[in-house]
């Protein structure tokens, strides 16, 4: 299967050569200084006191440093970070196992959060709030519930949806992050990072091209930026310029808004089979082939952002701007 090029998840491939260029510390991590100011204090205090760090939520679109956050996190602390997802903590037993394995201070790092099952969210309640668990021991008649005390942790929780976090939940978090689409400046500033990491010549004028096509996500341009080293490998003397992102990226059909043929399908979908809509998100996927979650995560997100795409309470209504661009296509 081809590879989406433009969409924010993340590939096989790139779960390994990822590796090489994720930033490990927070002088690496470009852009949102604020969350980096703040997140720092909070390291810094907690170490000044030698206490665990509070719980932190990471919110936002795919793509924008929440796993990566998490892992600085850990790293600045100086402690160890046992990773996992939502899903795969089908039981209590599966989170108990993990809780009880964590050293002293250590980071427990869920991803996808919205996804654990109810419960295990509210196995996660007491261990959050005061580092206890019960849990069940035994079979039928002989079953009995047993309360562990747990080293103190400190629990990172990514999510894509904040709106899926129950507030039970969301209320044990002592520090909740959104993160949002970067501005084209500090992804300019991202791939020229990763083009030093990964000793690829570009020049600054290719760099913003990059970034001005790749829908405010880092995961993007760091991918648009190996498509295009390949194509100036093999077309070009290997040297990134603003032409050869140009040419490589009509190649690949991604427009200068960043956009390829499924974001364009959809809007024809809303402007030329529902009149502009409001149509709802369902009718949308299933015109599309797609799958709601990718529509609503991926692809909507985005056209929301630059002002493509409207959610309203009747469904998703396409702009004057969405009519323009497509015109101009
Ligand atoms: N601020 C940043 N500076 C430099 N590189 C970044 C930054 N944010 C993200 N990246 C790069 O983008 C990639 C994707 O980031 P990451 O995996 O942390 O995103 P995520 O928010 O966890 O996505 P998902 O929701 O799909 O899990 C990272 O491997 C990293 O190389
Ligand atoms: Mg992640």
């Amino acid at each position: 299967m081809q590879e989406k090029i433009t969409s924010a998840e993340k590939t096989e491939k790139e779960k390994t050569s990822e590796a090489q260029i994720r930033p490990n510390t927070f002088v690496e991590f470009v852009g949102q200084a604020e969350l980096k100011k703040q997140l720092q204090i909070f390291i810094t205090a907690a170490k000044k006191r030698g206490e665990q760090l509070d719980h932190i939520l990471f919110s936002g679109p795919p793509g924008l440093g929440k796993t990566t956050l998490a892992h600085i996190v850990a790293a600045e602390l100086g402690v160890e970070i046992r990773a996992t997802t939502g899903p795969v903590l089908e039981r209590p037993g599966d989170l108990a196992a993990i809780l009880t394995n964590l050293g002293e201070k250590d980071v427990l790092f869920i991803d996808e959060i919205h996804r654990l099952n109810q419960v295990v969210e509210e196995t996660l309640y007491s261990a959050m709030e005061d580092f206890t668990i019960d849990v069940m021991i035994g079979e039928g008649v002989s079953a009995r519930s047993v309360r562990l005390s747990l080293l103190p942790f400190t629990l990172i929780g990514a999510t894509t949806r904040t709106g899926l976090i129950s507030s039970p939940l969301r209320d044990r978090f002592g520090v909740i992050n959104r993160l949002n689409f970067y501005p084209p400046e500090t992804l300019t500033e991202i791939v020229l990072r990763s083009s030093r990491v990964l000793g690829i010549e570009i020049e600054h004028a290719g760099a913003v091209e990059i970034a001005n096509r790749s829908r405010g996500t880092p995961r993007i341009a760091n991918r648009i930026l190996r498509r295009v080293r390949d194509y100036a490998q093999v077309m070009a003397d290997g040297r990134i310029t603003k032409d050869v992102v140009d040419s490589a990226l009509e190649m690949l059909k991604i427009d200068e808004k960043g956009l390829d043929d499924l974001d364009r399908t959809i809007l024809r979908v809303i402007i030329d089979d529902f009149a502009g809509g409001p149509v709802g998100v369902k009718t949308i996927a299933i015109s599309v082939g797609e799958e709601v979650r990718t529509i609503e995560d991926v692809v909507e997100a985005y056209l929301i952002q630059i002002g493509f795409v409207k959610r309203t309470p009747q469904g998703r209504v396409a702009t004057d701007a969405a009519r323009e661009h497509l015109r101009r296509d």
